[in-house]
């Protein structure tokens, strides 16, 4: 039947590295070179993942990225067992070199398999060494194609806004070398809560990762253990949407509560269902902190 139909959907790409080495900074000068026109002038609300469109090799190609502060989230939502992304952008300051958190970051894209571009980041900065970094990946086993290997290295400087459009064609290339990427829209929305806050005005405002299917204004949904309906929806410039497809980033009003980064996300036919879901999983979080409180009141009580 039609409805089953996998139609190709945009790259989840996740952008890891050091703190300050220059993430936000990068995919603020991603998301400035490629300010799709007649949108407000580059306002862009602050939401940690968005979708910009670009043109590679004279295709028009949609990308989907995910900012990580100081990769906090993306190791949350590992540990949900949440699998968000497509690509790993690692992003290393030539200036400061491989950090802990470097490679911690390229550990986590390897254990789950995901591919990885390396952002050689702050070329304009003086004592800047891209090849010194190209030299201390290499011992991580993250050899640049220029030596014999298979990972691709772009030096940029987000400040400067120089070799963007090269590592959005680096991540295209990749994505398209070493992934098939498909979803089905047709069908009960799938996803992943990426990040959420409580607004005074508005309620709970989470920003949730399509996966599969199609998530529209109106429908019931369950995020850990927040509920409710779809309310309003809104893309990473602040425009209502109607709905939204896979590998598609939208802010949503309407839950109970806030999910934490890393709840999956589903969409319910029924309200009910969504509410029962979401109660029965309070009801388990409950007793799992009674039982370890009931614990550690048993080991004191040892002493
Ligand atoms: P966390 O989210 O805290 O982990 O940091 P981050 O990796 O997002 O770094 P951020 O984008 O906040 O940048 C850190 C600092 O480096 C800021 O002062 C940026 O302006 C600066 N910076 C980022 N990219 C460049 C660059 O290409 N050149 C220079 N000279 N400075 C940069
Ligand atoms: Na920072
Ligand atoms: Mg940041």
């Amino acid at each position: 039947e039609d409805d089953d139909v996998l139609e190709i959907r945009p790259p989840v790409v996740t952008v890891m590295g050091h703190v300050d080495h220059g993430k936000t900074r990068l995919l603020d000068a991603i998301r400035n070179t490629n300010v799709i026109e007649g949108e407000a002038g580059g306002i862009t609300q602050h939401i940690g993942a968005y979708q910009i469109r670009t043109e590679v090799e004279g295709e028009e190609r949609a990308l989907t990225f995910i900012d990580t502060p100081g990769h906090e989230a993306f190791t949350a939502m590992r540990a949900r067992g949440a699998k968000v992304t497509d690509i790993a952008v690692l992003v290393v300051a030539a200036d400061d070199g491989v950090m802990p958190q470097t490679v911690e970051a390229l550990n986590h894209a390897k254990a789950a398999e995901v591919p990885i571009v390396v952002a050689v980041n702050k070329i304009d900065k003086e004592g800047a060494s891209p090849d010194k970094i190209r030299g201390q990946l290499t011992e991580y086993g993250l050899i640049p194609e220029e030596y014999g290997g298979d990972t691709m290295f772009v030096d940029v400087s987000a400040r400067q806004g120089l070799n963007i459009d090269e590592l959005l064609e680096a991540i295209c290339l990749t994505a398209d070398g070493a992934l098939e990427l498909t979803a089905n829209p047709n069908k009960e929305a799938r996803g992943v809560a990426i990040e959420a806050n409580l607004d005074k005005g508005r309620g709970a405002v989470s920003t949730v990762l399509v996966q599969s299917g199609t998530l529209h204004i109106g429908d019931a949904i369950v995020a850990g253990v927040a509920h409710g309906r779809v309310r309003a929806m809104f893309d990473e410039n602040g425009n209502a949407v109607q709905e939204a497809g896979p590998s598609r980033p939208v802010q949503v009003l309407g839950l109970s509560t806030v999910p934490r980064a890393g709840d999956t996300f589903i969409s319910t036919e029924e309200e009910r269902t969504a509410r029962q879901i979401a109660e029965k999983r309070e009801a388990a979080d409950r007793n799992a902190m009674l039982a370890k409180r009931r614990k550690r009141v048993t080991l004191e009580s040892f002493d």
